[in-house]
């Protein structure tokens, strides 16, 4: 038997791609697609908010991602600080928390700082946590969190048997919210390229066609359709997972 429909993820993890491709098509610069992308985000977090998902993250710029021309590096940065600018009032009349996760300290002074004043606007919000993912990869959290535990374990606070999967987790940066239930890809790759590789454990995967500038509110509809429909077992037996139901 397959889930009610109403059955809504708490958080939704998405991994934005296609831009480059997106422009393409169109014989523009791959910065066009990036530009274009930013509606896509916004109809995304506001689909989120009112299907009443708890928690949505964003992947914007991964740690591999400097690996790109440095051209579209510092366009893209650029962008960010733009959307920044013109975006935040808004999420913050919506009562939209904003965070960053992500080795921020390699971005620019600039950068850094309109990113910190939008999460101290935002800090009091209750509405949807948006988490926006820059400069990360899920290789990079779970050796941050090893080392922090490293540290406190030379510190004499932790031993090493004490370390167990909740005590790592709690060492990752987005310990203070629940796994993923759902990710979404956008552009047609069915792959993680080093996202949330702890935390999307047991996540339900939607692959999408869709190019991210054009993912729009009934794309994220599709993808929450699915996700009503997925039994969720969690390793035991789907007679163990209706029993509890009942
Ligand atoms: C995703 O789109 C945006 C970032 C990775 C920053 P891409 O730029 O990867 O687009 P494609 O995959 O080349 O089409
Ligand atoms: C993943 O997309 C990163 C983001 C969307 C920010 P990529 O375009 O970088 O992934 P690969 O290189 O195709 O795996
Ligand atoms: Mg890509």
């Amino acid at each position: 038997m397959s889930s009610e429909p109403t059955n809504v993820p708490t958080h939704v993890a998405v991994i934005m791609d296609g831009n480059g491709r997106w422009a393409r098509a169109r014989g523009k610069a791959r910065h066009a697609g990036h530009r274009a992308g930013v509606k896509s985000v916004r109809a995304t977090v506001e689909a989120a908010a009112e299907r009443g998902v708890s928690y949505l993250t964003l992947f914007a710029f991964s740690s591999e991602n400097w690996k790109r021309p440095e051209e579209e590096v510092s366009s893209l940065m650029g962008l960010f600080v733009e959307a920044l600018r013109r975006e935040v009032a808004e999420l913050h009349r919506n009562n939209v928390r904003l965070r960053f996760v992500g080795a921020l300290e390699q971005l620019g002074g600039g950068l850094q700082q309109k990113m910190a004043e939008a999460q101290q606007k935002t800090a009091g919000n209750t509405g949807l946590f948006l988490n926006v993912a820059v400069a990360f990869g899920g290789r990079w959290d779970i050796v941050e969190a090893a080392q922090s535990l490293a540290r406190r374990a030379v510190a004499g606070e932790i031993s090493a048997a004490d370390i167990d999967e909740e005590v790592f987790a709690g060492a990752l940066r987005l310990a203070d919210i629940p796994d993923p239930d759902l990710l979404i890809r956008t552009g047609g790759e069915r792959r993680i390229s080093n996202f949330l590789l702890w935390n999307l454990a047991y996540a339900e995967l939607w692959f999408s066609e869709v190019l991210w500038p054009d993912f729009d509110k009934s794309d994220f509809d599709m993808a929450l359709a699915y996700y009503a429909g997925k039994q969720r077992r969690f390793g035991h037996t789907g007679d163990q997972v209706e029993a509890v139901k009942c």
